[in-house]
């Protein structure tokens, strides 16, 4: 039988995406079969961690698996569960591997299960080890570079009598074009870059990503072009670091050139981006996000700490003051932007001292909210072999006052709006109260208001009648 398979494989196209639309097909022949045998449909289930480039992959994921016939469930008890990972922190993959623990059980009731695992902690030699040794119920691991190749590999483990691993380690290929399913029909999230050059020192993400590749212009336009045709009114750009979009392009393109080129298309209502590091923010962007008003009012800028000493062992490139005087600058433009930011305490080294100068950042740059972290050291990154890790306790109480801190001036901030009238773009039925609906502002900010289904998608003119600290409530005013 692997002999016939392996012919089939060796039919296969050489080109992309042609090549992975050909394992698409022959993935539905097999799983005909199987569902015949069954008398049953087969079901898949992603489950994602991190952040919005892996919400993103998972969009991916799901779409080619779609197209080849599994049918979506939320429950893990499926044919097939892919669990796409993170590993920007520790606790990220302590949750991956008290999941799987969960999962073997799973597998021993249905002999058809499949389960695979993907995503940044694939990128890391000691993660595959692991589970080739551990968990060797595995049967599909692949790596961030290889996404788009998932029909392919499926393919593999279902006719290979092994663990099919795939992890490419860089590349220099951009495979798109291929079926997508949005989690939202009328938003989306678009990569205009992979990976990252930083290095800043506790940083995982350039390893497990690889360097900055940034997809061409044309390509980039003509997706925005094709999710608008097919309903999408707001769109997310998405880097790791979106701010050096197109240096690394044969022609090179600026970031604000392309967000330019991206609200000329007519019918797309708003547009986000996602990650700008401070290093890299240009007096150009913040004209281009001055001057459109489809250009959402919010910029998320990581500051990780106050201290410049700490900045400069981060590899950040920035001092504390040239961070408050870009927000100095940012502001003195757009007045009303919401401003969010990351922040980590215990970074090797950090005193007391180096954390009060993150306090008062954070008092003078008055976020509008912040996601706070501690640190987590992270093998193979210059920070993990740093001395003076900071003990648990310190991290912790810092990491609580932090918090307080940040909520204290969140809510403040977030409350800014009340008895204003604000566009709200409409998201989803309110879960709790089936008479409101659930929308975000353009700096991102959650509205409740009276409401129902048919309003999903739209734009809605809504007063903000009440603050509730982080979301509000409103009505609709027509
Ligand atoms: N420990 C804790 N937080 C980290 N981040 C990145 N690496 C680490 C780490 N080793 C945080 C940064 C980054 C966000 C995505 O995750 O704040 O901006
Ligand atoms: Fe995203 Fe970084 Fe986590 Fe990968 S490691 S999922 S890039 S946050």
């Amino acid at each position: 039988m692997e002999k016939f398979y392996d012919e089939i494989r060796a039919m296969a196209p050489a080109e992309e995406p042609a090549r992975q639309y050909y394992f698409i097909e022959q993935v539905r022949e097999i799983l005909k079969e199987k569902k015949t045998l069954l008398g049953r449909p087969l079901t898949f289930c992603v489950v994602t961690f991190g952040c919005q480039m892996n919400a993103r992959d998972s969009e991916k994921l799901r779409g080619i698996l779609e197209e080849i016939g599994y049918e979506p469930t939320e429950s893990e008890e499926a044919d097939l569960v892919l669990y796409n990972t993170c590993t920007v922190r520790e606790n990220a993959n302590v949750r991956v591997y008290g999941r799987l623990g969960g999962i073997s059980s799973l597998k021993r009731k249905n002999p058809h299960m499949l389960v695979g695992l993907c995503g940044c902690m694939m990128q890391e030699a000691h993660v595959v080890e692991k589970l080739k040794k551990s968990y060797s119920f595995v049967d599909l691991i692949f790596g961030t570079h290889n996404v788009f190749q998932l029909a392919e590999l499926l393919f593999r483990a279902l006719t290979e009598d092994r663990t099919v691993v795939e992890i490419w380690e860089k590349t220099e290929q951009i495979v798109e074009e291929l079926p997508v399913d949005r989690k939202y029909s009328f938003k989306s999230g678009v990569n205009i870059m992979f990976g990252c050059n930083n290095f800043c020192t506790y940083c995982i993400v350039p390893y497990v990503r690889g360097r900055e590749r940034s997809r061409s212009r044309e390509d980039i336009l003509g997706e925005i072009r094709r999710l608008r045709d097919d309903g999408v009114r707001e769109v997310m750009l998405l880097g790791q670091n979106v701010n050096s979009y197109g240096k690394d392009l044969a022609q090179p393109v600026s970031f604000s050139e392309l967000l330019e080129d991206v609200v000329r298309i007519p019918g797309i209502d708003r547009v986000r981006f996602m990650t700008s590091h401070p290093k890299d923010l240009s007096p150009d962007l913040i004209r281009v996000i001055s001057e459109h008003p489809s250009i959402c009012r919010h910029l998320h800028l990581p500051l990780q700490s106050g201290s410049s000493r700490i900045l400069k062992i981060m590899n950040r490139h920035y001092s504390k003051e040239d961070y408050l005087a870009l927000v100095d600058a940012i502001r003195a433009k757009i007045p009303e932007i919401s401003l969010t930011t990351d922040i980590m305490v215990g970074f090797p080294g950090e005193t007391e001292e180096d954390f009060l100068e993150t306090m008062d950042v954070v008092r003078k740059a008055g976020f509008d909210s912040a996601f706070t972290f501690i640190y987590s050291r992270r093998t193979g990154t210059p920070a993990a072999v740093m001395e003076d890790q900071v003990p648990e306790d310190v991290v912790k109480d810092r990491f609580q006052r932090l918090l307080a801190e940040v909520q204290r001036i969140g809510r403040e901030r977030s409350s800014r709006f009340e008895g204003e009238i604000r566009q709200v773009l409409v998201e989803n039925v309110n879960e709790q109260d089936p008479s409101l609906v659930t929308g975000r502002m353009d700096n991102n900010l959650l509205v409740h208001f009276p409401g129902d289904a048919s309003m999903i998608g739209t734009l809605q003119q809504v007063h903000l009648d009440q603050s509730k600290g982080f979301y509000y409530m409103g009505t609709k005013v027509r």
